[in-house]
């Protein structure tokens, strides 16, 4: 792995393969123990997660149901603000334990918006799976529950992740060289 440049900025390797996978068998290995029995929903949501999602799921070794979604922000009245729903989510979660899949919270804004519409539904539990965070740019907490890896505050590509619609086909996590 070498410094490699998409549109106009270099990025050097952070997360190899080897180690991004490692982390993902532990997580759906903790997964698979934890909810033995549930039959759990997870909700990954696109498009970053995508990768994350498919190899945490093939990793499991319980029955599980997988469903994908979009997350769309938009402009409400004057008193919500940036109002963020779904496109894509058919199941009912009422009673389920549902684990939803990121690839990364950043400031914790997406899910803080998202996560209370997903409890109206009143699922039995409601967990967060997500491969990255970055604490020091967390501006609305979030609790998540299985964490592969806690990142500076550095912008990072691959494995799902883009610049500018790139580099979400790397199959190893790079980091924005400043
Ligand atoms: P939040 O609402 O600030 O937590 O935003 C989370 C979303 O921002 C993620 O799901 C990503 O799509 C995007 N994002 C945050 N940090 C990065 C990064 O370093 N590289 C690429 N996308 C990122």
């Amino acid at each position: 792995m070498s410094v490699i440049q998409v549109h106009d900025k270099k990025f050097q390797p952070y997360i190899g393969e080897q180690q991004l996978q490692e982390r993902i068998r532990e997580i759906s290995a903790a997964l698979s123990n934890d909810l033995k029995g549930k039959k759990p929903l997870f909700i990954a949501i696109l498009n970053g997660s995508f990768m994350f999602a498919a190899d945490v799921f093939k990793n499991l070794t319980i029955e599980a149901e997988i469903s994908f979604i979009k997350l769309v922000s938009y402009k409400g009245t004057k008193s919500t603000g940036n109002v963020v729903t779904s496109i894509g989510l058919d199941e009912d979660l009422y009673g389920r334990t549902v684990v939803i899949l990121e690839d990364i919270v950043d400031t914790g804004k997406t899910l803080s918006q998202f996560l209370p519409q997903l409890e109206h539904q009143q699922p039995e539990k409601l967990l967060i799976a997500s491969l990255l965070t970055k604490p020091e740019a967390m501006k609305y907490p979030i609790k998540i529950d299985y964490l592969g890896f806690s990142v500076p505050n550095k912008f990072l590509l691959g494995y799902g992740l883009d610049y500018d619609g790139l580099g979400r086909n790397l199959p190893e996590i790079y980091q924005l060289v400043e």
